[in-house]
């Protein structure tokens, strides 16, 4: 699975990750969470290669990934979803979806070039697992319309159907629920614990308590880039640290 060690981001004088250590075990539903500007984002950013970390590495499986491409990365089974829906527009809900099953099929594409036999129809194979992702998500009976004809939390939906359609072994979504009201939040939160009971490790980013609280097995938090507790959804809400790095924000930044 994947594990960070004492990763550090820095953006010129500003320190976003400071050493910040975690290793997601098989299966687990593993919630990062902590106030605006805490690092979160950075995190996953530096995880899936869109940073390169100013420190410390990342493991996938033992293997050392660190500084490889968002490409390689996603190839070897690392999927997101972004804090800002990232959708292609001018296509249908299905052609978004294909974009990411085709992640995983140019290897079955260049055995094709080269007369391998086992890969007769990758796109076939790849529209096979762009249906299914769709069907996870039910988003079927939506599947020729425009992504921009989607409401917000389809489009939300949507995206992790494109992330599930890579065949991830990890999936890590940043908010996915920031935003929606109060039944498309629960119908999301729903989707997850699915997907987590389903086997599914994920690294998941949110601010919804309700959601990080109900389906988490544990959770990291952070604070000005550092992780200041780690455990379980019981341990986190009982956590005076935690609880004060709460309160801190409205107040005084000490
Ligand atoms: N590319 C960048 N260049 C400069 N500063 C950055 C960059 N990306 C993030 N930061 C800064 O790093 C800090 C952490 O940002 P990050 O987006 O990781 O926070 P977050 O915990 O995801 O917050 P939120 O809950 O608001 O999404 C912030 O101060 C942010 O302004
Ligand atoms: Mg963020």
């Amino acid at each position: 699975m994947i594990r960070t060690e004492g990763l550090t981001m820095r953006f010129g004088g500003l320190t976003a990750l400071n050493g910040v250590s975690l290793e997601l075990r098989p299966g687990e539903l593993f919630s990062v969470i902590g106030p605006n500007g805490s690092g979160k984002s950075t995190l996953f950013n530096v995880i899936t290669g869109i940073y390169r970390p100013t420190g410390g590495e990342v493991y996938l499986d033992n293997t050392r990934v660190t500084g490889k491409s968002p490409m390689e990365l996603n190839r070897s089974g690392v999927a997101r979803t972004f804090q800002n829906i990232r959708l292609f527009s001018s296509m249908s809900v299905f052609e978004n979806v294909m974009t990411g099953s085709m992640v995983r099929s140019e290897v079955s594409l260049l055995g094709d070039l080269f007369g391998s036999r086992r890969s007769r129809d990758p796109h076939e194979a790849a529209r096979k697992r762009a249906w299914e992702a769709l069907e996870m998500v039910g988003l079927t009976d939506k599947a020729d319309l425009s992504a921009t004809e989607l409401s917000y939390g389809d489009q939300k939906r949507l995206e992790i159907a494109r992330a599930l359609a890579t065949d991830p072994k990890l999936l890590m979504l940043d908010e996915p629920v920031a935003g929606l009201n109060a039944e498309e939040r629960a119908s999301i939160t729903q989707l997850v614990d699915r997907l987590h009971k389903g086997g599914m490790p994920i690294l998941l980013i949110e601010h919804d308590m309700r959601m990080v609280m109900g389906i988490s097995d544990r959770i990291m938090v952070l604070h000005y880039g550092k992780a200041i507790a780690m455990g379980t959804p019981a341990e986190i809400a009982n956590d005076p640290k935690v609880i004060s790095a709460y309160l801190g924000e409205t107040g005084a930044t000490a």
